[in-house]
């Protein structure tokens, strides 16, 4: 029996988040001294093309929060009211509000119970004629089936469009997330695996999409009028990246794949420690993943304690660990007034995604954070996990 009121892993055990270093400083230092700092300076155009060549896409547009692209992203395509989107309920808020801040209306799938990802069955399901496009979470940073989601578009034709925004650095069958479906938002804040602080992005191939969230974020103005007001002005916001964002966010993406390289690794560590741990359901591996940012290394906690209490005792240890999502549909959002006014109509009954419900009370998170630690602390973390799942079985 451990005594868990003693903490196994004192403040610092684990490396804190965001990590920088002098070359932040000093591209900081070049961008204050350059007097440029309001965007479509140098930085976020340059940081747009990089992570285009990074992504293997062709478009990026810097935006200032993961919420403005999926909203900006989602208005380029032309969705808005009397139009329906198909979305998990296992997310974050943003994947949702976006959907209902353009107008349209969520509807919910279920989702896979050890991933937390979409369920391609469960969105065929919801398909109806005014399907307009599928927003697929890479849950944790773990691609969805994106094999089966494209062919679900395809027969319907509907847009497939990705929320990557805990996937920077996954791929599926070698393409990196946010280049694998008609259009992609990301997020740069800062818990995220590459970060600005805030910021976000709308990647794309498609130069329609492209050319309309260019003008939407961007005030209206038309791309080729050199930033200025004239030619056909769009009805448009100001969704720009600070130049700052840009600055830091080029010198992240020096670090990322190294990071996600020593996050897999780590998480290979926690696997290991917890394969046979009694109460803890790890996800199955998928050999079409082909790599993984490492942003939650998320499993289920099925012993007979609550999970809440499971996770109390991980957290008194010092481990950087907390509750998944609960399901978005009871967190009250679709009964706010502007979901109606935005929408043009209340949402119905709530819908039951019996999976989502239970990876709800299930998930357990371990923060990437963590899995930046040295070897031997995560060895004795994934030890110390499965002693506390003994205890609360
Ligand atoms: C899945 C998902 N989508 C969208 C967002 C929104 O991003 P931001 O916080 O940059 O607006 C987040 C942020 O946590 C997220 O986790």
């Amino acid at each position: 029996m451990i005594n868990t009121s003693e903490k196994l892993f004192p403040a610092g055990s684990f490396p804190s988040w965001p990590m920088a270093g002098e070359e932040e400083e000093r591209a900081l230092l070049e961008t204050l001294e350059a007097g440029q700092w309001g965007t479509l300076g140098s930085r976020a155009l340059q940081f747009a093309e990089r992570f285009g060549e990074y992504l293997g896409a062709k478009r990026v547009i810097c935006v200032n929060t993961g919420t403005q692209a999926l909203e900006l992203l989602l208005r380029a395509c032309g969705i808005g009211r009397g139009d329906e989107v198909i979305v998990p309920p296992y997310t974050f808020v943003a994947t949702v509000s976006a959907v209902a801040w353009v107008g349209a209306m969520p509807v919910f799938a279920d989702v896979d119970l050890d991933t937390g990802c979409l369920d391609a069955e469960s969105v065929r399901k919801c398909v109806t004629p005014r399907t307009k496009a599928i927003l697929a979470v890479h849950v944790a940073g773990r691609p969805c089936d994106m094999d089966a989601l494209s062919r679900i578009a395809q027969e319907n034709h509907i847009l497939l469009l990705e929320d990557a925004a805990h996937a920077h650095g996954s791929s599926w069958k070698g393409v990196k997330a946010g280049n694998l479906a008609d259009a992609a938002a990301f997020s740069f804040q800062s818990s995220k695996m590459l970060t600005g602080g805030e910021g976000g992005a709308i990647v794309t191939n498609n130069e329609a999409i492209f050319a309309r969230a260019w003008q939407y974020h961007n005030s209206g103005r038309a791309l080729e009028g050199g930033g200025e007001l004239g030619g056909e002005v769009l009805m448009g916001t100001n969704g720009r990246m600070a130049e700052w964002e840009a600055t830091i966010l080029l010198q992240q993406l020096e670090r990322l794949d190294a990071q996600c390289a020593k996050r897999t690794e780590g998480a290979a560590i926690l696997d290991g420690a917890l394969r046979e741990a009694p109460g803890i359901a790890l996800p199955p591996r998928d050999e079409r993943v082909t790599s993984w940012s490492g942003f939650l290394y998320q499993f289920r906690w099925t012993g007979g304690c609550p999970r809440d209490s499971f996770v109390a005792k991980l957290a008194e240890a010092g481990l950087p660990c907390s509750a998944g999502y609960p399901p978005l549909y009871r967190m009250g959002m679709l009964r706010d007034q502007s979901f109606e006014r935005s929408t043009g109509c209340a949402f119905g009954s709530e819908p039951r995604c019996p999976k989502a419900e239970r990876l709800g009370d299930e998930a357990v998170w371990f923060k990437g954070r963590g899995l930046l630690a040295p070897k031997d602390t995560l060895r004795r973390a994934g030890e110390a996990i499965a002693r506390i799942a003994r205890e609360c079985l």
